[in-house]
Order: structure tokens, then C-alpha cells, then sequence
């Protein structure tokens, strides 16, 4: 029999989505293929410490509020090396001075990184796992980077000429030197507009605003997560609708889904508290449209130099069906209910099918990239 692949599935962390990751991941840990993989759950504390062991999910789960208790309680302190080590995780005990190999050598043969905003889906974990040299799912770096970062990302979509809102990119540090410019470019934009955190997700930070008024309070609320901001113009009467892509060079756009949210917007109640935000799948749009949208989806991907998985967000006008790109994750939700999964759902592939897919494509990623060389040998000539 050949030996189980050992998949680290790493969840929680330093970021204002933490307890999203921590549904995601159960859904992840539940659904992997254990006749084929060894499951090595890892979670990482609100203070950022790796623990590992069964129980990790739920004592992260349970004290969220005391991040630095779970460590000192839990015992199996652990971190993942910054060399090429085959993916070793080493046990730390700084109290001791102590550092001791995991499970004799048995590293981490891949990653799944179940981490959603910061640290985990900006590209600092990725760092890290390339650093290890460890195959991960997911975007690298770039990818990663630039998904997290709505400034940057509509820089690259426009570059790639892909249609979008206007938009505006204020610093916190402009807006508190001179707010009147901003009044001013907000008046260009018009109300209603969108403020927005430019590296945040689960729409945590971002309000509408409708007047003048408000938009000193959606500045401040904006200025307490991020040092960036995006400004956009309202999407008016339009659906949101969501594309699934797969793949690493050659990707492929799953159906195209709807979102109905049960409040003014897609804000943060809506998504995981109120049971009354719906999923429409397919979206209600032409056909026509659908398939322009997964056009734009793989484009915005390639874009971006995704990999393995990413979920491309829209909005599409009601009236006119003109297309707006909106923004694309790189660790979209991954509960059963969750949009990511559930397009593939619709389009034939089984949410485990989707993960062990996924993982294949994190094999063959990082298999293309040990092709390169890390040192410079001159071509023989003949
Ligand atoms: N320009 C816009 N017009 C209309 N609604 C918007 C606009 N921008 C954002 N929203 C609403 O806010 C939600 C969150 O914004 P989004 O840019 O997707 O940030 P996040 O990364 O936090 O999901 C969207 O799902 C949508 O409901
Ligand atoms: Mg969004």
C-alpha cells in the first residue's frame, strides 16, 4: 500500500475572520479522503501560536477570547521551520529552551491553509510554506497578495482591462492631513458609495454611505482595520453574482451563482448571522451573460497569477446585465453552504472531489516550480 499523504490543514490565526476560518475548517477536516490522506489539523491562536492535536479546532472554537490561555494550556506548542526540512513541524518550548522534532521526521508533506484575511491569505503564510518548501493549496504569493489587496487587485483589472465601478484609493494618512480632498473625490464618485478597508474580507470594516454626513463615520470605521482605503461607487440596482475557478495554468470557471442579501448589503451580519441571505444557483441572468462572466472570471485569475482555487465576485445590472468585477478571493468560504463549494456542487464536482482535486493541483504546482533553478548554471553550448 502506499504510504497516506500527511495534509496539515491549518485554521484560525491573526485576523479579523478568524471564527470564519474555523467553520471552514471543520467542513475541510470532515470532508477529506482519510482512506488516502493523514489529516494533521493545526491551529493557530488570535495570538498567533501553532498548536496541534485532535482537540485543536475545538479549544480554538471555545476561548477565542483568551488567545493566549489556548497556548499555555494546550501543550503542544509547535512551529512549522523556515528551511527546506521536508515539512517538519518542530515542538518549541521556549520556557525550556527546548525544540524537539514531531513525530520523528514524519513532516507535512502539504498544506491546506483554511485562513481566511490576514496573515493567511495575504501571502505571509504563503511565505512561510515556500520558505519550508512545502506544496500548498491556493494562490502563492503574488496571487495572494494582490487577491487581498482591493487597490492593488483593481490596478491589475484594470490593467487587464476587465470592467469595473469607479473607484478611488485614499490613505488613512491623506484622509487625516486633508479630509477635504476626499469629500471632494468622494463628491466625483457620487453617492451613494462604498468605503472600504483595502485588505480585509467577510466585509468586515466597509460601510455605505449615502451622504456627506456619513462619510467621516465610514472613514473612521475603515481607518480602525486598515492604513489603505478603496472608495467605489455604488453598483445601484444590480445582482451579485459569484464565479467559481479551478485550476493552476489552465483554469476552468464553474456555473455562475447568485447572492441575495438579506440586508441593505452583503455586510458581515449578513453573511454569518441572519439565516436569510439566499444563494441562487445558477444566478438569474442570461445565458449569454453567464458565460461572459466566466470569461472574466478565468481572465481575472490568470490575471492575478492565482493558483488552485479562487472566487471571483461581481455585480451584474439588473436592467442592462453590464458586468462590474468585483473583487476575487483566494481562501473562499469553504462550509458546505458556502459559495465556493457549492458552484462546483452545481457543476458536477462533489465538495470532497473538490478538495482532493484540490490538492492534486497543489502537488503539481509545486512540482512545476521545482523546475527552476535556485542558482545560476550557464547553458552548455554545443
Ligand atoms: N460598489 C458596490 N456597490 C454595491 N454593493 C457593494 C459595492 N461594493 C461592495 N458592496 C457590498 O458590500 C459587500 C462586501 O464588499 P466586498 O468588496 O465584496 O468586500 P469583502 O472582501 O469584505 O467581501 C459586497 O458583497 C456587496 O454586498
Ligand atoms: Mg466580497
Amino acid at each position: 500500500m502506499t504510504k497516506k499523504l500527511r495534509i496539515g490543514v491549518i485554521f484560525g490565526g491573526r485576523s479579523s475572520e478568524h471564527e470564519v476560518s474555523l467553520t471552514s475548517a471543520a467542513c475541510v477536516l470532515e470532508a477529506i479522503d482519510k482512506t488516502k490522506y493523514e489529516v494533521v489539523p493545526i491551529g493557530i491562536t488570535k495570538a498567533g501560536q501553532w498548536l496541534t492535536g485532535k482537540n485543536v479546532l475545538k479549544l480554538l472554537s471555545q476561548q477565542t477570547d483568551e488567545p493566549d490561555k489556548i497556548g499555555a494550556t494546550a501543550g503542544a506548542l509547535i512551529s512549522l521551520l523556515p528551511e527546506p526540512k521536508e515539512g517538519d513541524l518542530v515542538r518549541v518550548d521556549t520556557r525550556e529552551g527546548l525544540t524537539e522534532n514531531l513525530g520523528g521526521g514524519a513532516g507535512l508533506d502539504i498544506v491546506f491553509p483554511v485562513l481566511h484575511g490576514t496573515y493567511g491569505e495575504d501571502g505571509a503564510m504563503q511565505g512561510l510554506l515556500e520558505l519550508a518548501d512545502v506544496p500548498y493549496v491556493g494562490a502563492g504569493i503574488t496571487g495572494s497578495a494582490v487577491a487581498m489587496d482591493k487597490a492593488m487587485a483593481k490596478a491589475v483589472f484594470q490593467a487587464e482591462g476587465l470592467p469595473q465601478l469607479p473607484y478611488a484609493v485614499v490613505l488613512r494618512s491623506e484622509w487625516e492631513r486633508d479630509p477635504v480632498s476626499v469629500e471632494q473625490t468622494v463628491a466625483e464618485l457620487g453617492y451613494p458609495c462604498f468605503v472600504k478597508p483595502a485588505s480585509l474580507g467577510s466585509s468586515v470594516g466597509i460601510s455605505k454611505v449615502k451622504k456627506l454626513d456619513d462619510l467621516h463615520k465610514a472613514l473612521q470605521e475603515a481607518a480602525r482595520y486598515d492604513r489603505k482605503f478603496v472608495l467605489e461607487k455604488d453598483a445601484g440596482n444590480a445582482r451579485e453574482v459569484e464565479c467559481s475557478v479551478l485550476g493552476n495554468d489552465e483554469p476552468t470557471a464553474s456555473t455562475v451563482g447568485e447572492v441575495v442579501p438579506s440586508r441593505e448589503f452583503y455586510d458581515y451580519m449578513a453573511k454569518y448571522h441572519d439565516q436569510s441571505s439566499e444563494l441562487i444557483i445558477p444566478a438569474r441572468i442570461s445565458s449569454k451573460t453567464m458565460s461572459k462572466i466566466q470569461d472574466l472570471a478565468i481572465r481575472a485569475f490568470k490575471a492575478l497569477d492565482m493558483a488552485g482555487m479562487g472566487r471571483v465576485d461581481f455585480f451584474v445590472d439588473k436592467e442592462t446585465e453590464e458586468i462590474y468585477i468585483n473583487e476575487i478571493n483566494s481562501i473562499p468560504g469553504f462550509t458546505p453552504i458556502s459559495m465556493y463549494p457549492k458552484l462546483w456542487e452545481a457543476s458536477g464536482l462533489s465538495y470532497p472531489e473538490l478538495i482532493d482535486r484540490l490538492i492534486q493541483l497543489a502537488l503539481a504546482r509545486h512540482e512545476d516550480k521545482g523546475r527552476n533553478l535556485t542558482s545560476f548554471v550557464p547553458q552548455e553550448h554545443k
